[in-house]
């Protein structure tokens, strides 16, 4: 089950000001963010706009545009399958119907009661491997549907 942010906006503060880089941006801001605490609470958003004395809107338009940035608690496990043009050719979409049938998902997205998000990818950096898929940032290469599907099953067995 996911759980809404349970940190101190101090942390947040903390993460957007421990940035070593001499140029500091909404957009490296929020890298910041995400990388400390996972995803972006609507706290950050605030704390953001404050530290770069920008607006709360400014903020959201820059954290909207980039697709990567999440702004619900992340769940319990990340699965990433690439479909990428390397793995399209060696057979990614058969794995991609895999995974969403055995995430109990009609497309990407967070599986109900967070304990996994499927989204595709379009490059996993393994093509020589392809078809790729990622779970919990660990790499599983020439991945059949049915393995895929297998692995991604066992995320759910408890
Ligand atoms: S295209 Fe799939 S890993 Fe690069």
């Amino acid at each position: 089950m996911k759980e809404g942010f349970r940190g101190t906006r101090e942390e947040l503060k903390e993460a957007i000001a421990a940035q070593p880089q001499g140029t500091v941006t909404v957009l490296s801001s929020l890298l910041a963010v995400q990388d400390a605490v996972g995803y972006l609470p609507g706290e950050a958003i605030e704390e953001v706009a404050s530290y770069t004395q920008t607006t709360v809107n400014d903020v959201w338009g820059v954290a909207s545009f980039y697709t990567n940035f999440r702004v619900d608690p992340p769940c319990s496990h990340n699965v990433e399958v690439c479909w990428g043009a390397t793995c399209h050719v060696l057979g990614a979409m058969k794995v991609v119907r895999a995974v969403l049938e055995a995430a109990g998902l009609e497309s990407e997205g967070d599986v109900p009661g967070g304990n996994a998000s499927v989204r595709l990818n379009t490059c996993l950096g393994a093509c020589s491997q392809g078809p790729v898929i990622s779970i919990d940032h660990g790499l599983y290469g020439k991945v059949s549907p049915g393995e895929a599907g297998r692995l991604v099953s066992k995320l759910f067995d408890a």
